[in-house]
């Protein structure tokens, strides 16, 4: 870190602009295998709150690697400072007032501890997007999976990188159970008491 840095405070501060927005910030964080439906509940999640009147943003795993993220890679160097990088933006957008979905497979249970430990108890809302290896091979909906297979893809998480579910995550969505609108109903009667004010 550099030296000689001070933290300012501003007057305009998380509990002002929450109340403005009427609600709690907070930081959604969906975790899973690729394909177990994190993006698409985190998508549904969001058009059931923003109908609610609620301010949202998503930040998905595919979209950042585009982006902010393009430098790295799948090593687990690459991911550890990916959810790093992630984390840091999650809490600028929930210090804005925001409640923000992420949508990233975060495969190592202490990257999303640190995440975590950045907001404020209750800030950090886990979502185990729980779906079994072999579902989300079979529906394999950007083909990764079988390239993963053939060995065409290095550090494929649940193939030839790990995966370390949640201990103890505040809700767990079996998605190889339910369906997208059962998974989303769900998660809504869980979230909205938490966000409103
Ligand atoms: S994370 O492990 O660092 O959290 P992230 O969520 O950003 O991963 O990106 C995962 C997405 O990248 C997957 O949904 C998949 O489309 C794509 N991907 C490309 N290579 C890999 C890989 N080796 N392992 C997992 N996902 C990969």
């Amino acid at each position: 870190m550099a030296e000689n840095i001070f933290k300012q405070h501003h007057q305009i501060n998380k509990e002002k602009r929450g109340e403005k927005l009427n609600q709690k910030p907070c930081i959604l964080w969906f975790t899973g295998l690729s394909g177990s439906g994190k993006s698409t509940l985190a998508d549904g999640v969001e058009q059931e709150l923003a109908k609610q009147g609620y301010a949202t943003y998503i930040l998905d795993g595919d979209n950042i690697r585009h982006g902010l993220n393009v430098d790295l890679d799948f090593s687990e160097k690459g991911r550890v400072e990916n959810i790093r990088r992630i984390g840091e933006v999650a809490k600028l957008m929930v210090d804005a007032g925001l409640i923000v979905l992420t949508a990233f497979i975060s495969p190592y249970q202490s990257d999303r501890k640190q995440v975590r430990a950045l907001v404020e108890d209750g800030e950090f809302i886990e979502i185990f997007v729980n779906c079994a290896l072999e579902i989300c091979e079979k529906r394999d909906v950007k083909g990764l999976y079988k390239k993963a297979r053939k060995g065409e893809i290095e550090n494929f998480t649940g193939i030839s990188s790990p995966y370390e579910p949640p201990g103890s995550p505040e809700i767990e969505i079996v998605t190889d159970t339910l369906t997208i609108e059962e998974s989303v109903k769900k998660l809504i009667e869980y979230i909205v008491p938490k966000v409103s004010k």
